[in-house]
């Protein structure tokens, strides 16, 4: 990747750990990490939203360089919602990247591309970062549809946009397939989803914001395929599911570039 985009390992810890697990889960990341790693890398967890205030404490206490991530908000300031958390909220506990569009929430909560775009749009007006997931089914990419299915998506979920929200955002190119099953896409399937999705972004929102945007893979990323998913040319991070629960494994994942 262009040495001005940075990359970006988000680690996305699902219904996992309590408060009392992630503080022991950061702390031993922050011990494990290293000044270089944040510089070449930004890295961010992404932990259940009853952790969030117990992190935002650890990492401000202890200044690290670790950002706070969220994996969902809804799209309104507030109101008759029950269940639901504010994108305003989320930025005040700290939070900077919040992940919209999770194949999860796709599959399993009924999140369509619209209110994925509405999420979006939710999250870049509470002055953070959306984290943009799309991906194909294993039925779809069997049919050829891989291609068209993630254009579909990124067109959807980020209609509406200036051309510079769309450059600081992140898109998750992630395969329904991969996550959560320990197989991943190969590099080369990865680099060829990630260019398109770049294409497509240049299409949208012009071709500086199409060099800017970061696009991650995720999908069974591991400390032993990292490496290569990111030596990609338009891959720029990763976004890390089951691995990122380990400390060791994530800190590990962080440092791919020292992966022999
Ligand atoms: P996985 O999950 O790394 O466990 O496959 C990835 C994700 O869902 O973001």
């Amino acid at each position: 990747m262009p040495a001005d985009r940075k990359p970006l390992i988000s680690g996305n810890w699902k219904m996992h750990h309590n408060h009392y697990e992630a503080i022991q889960t950061v702390q031993k990341l922050a011990f494990r990490l290293h000044p270089d790693d944040y510089e070449d890398v930004d890295v961010s967890v992404h932990p259940p939203f009853t952790n969030l205030r117990s992190l935002q404490t650890l990492i401000d206490a202890d200044k690290l360089p670790i950002l706070l991530g969220a994996q969902h908000c809804h799209w309104e300031p507030k109101g008759a919602f029950t269940g639901e958390v504010s994108a305003e909220m989320l930025a005040k506990l700290g939070v900077t990247l919040v992940i919209a569009g999770h194949s999860e929430r796709r599959q399993l909560f009924g999140d369509t591309d619209e209110l994925v775009n509405k999420r979006v749009k939710a999250i870049l007006a509470a002055g953070m970062t959306p984290i943009v997931c799309v991906g194909e089914t294993l039925e779809q990419r069997e049919a050829g549809e891989t291609e068209a299915v993630v254009e579909d998506q990124v067109r959807a979920g980020l209609q509406g946009l200036k051309p510079d929200q769309v450059a600081g955002l992140v898109v998750a190119y992630e395969p329904v397939w991969a996550i959560g099953t320990g197989r991943n896409a190969t590099p080369e399937d990865a680099q060829a989803v990630c260019a398109h999705v770049r294409a497509v972004v240049g299409d949208l929102a012009g071709r500086d914001a199409a060099e800017a945007v970061r696009i991650q893979y995720g999908g069974s990323v591991k400390p032993t395929n990292a490496a290569e998913l990111m030596a990609q040319p338009d891959v720029d991070g990763a976004l890390v599911g089951g691995a990122s629960l380990d400390a060791d494994d994530f800190a590990r994942i962080v440092q791919y570039r020292h992966v022999t």
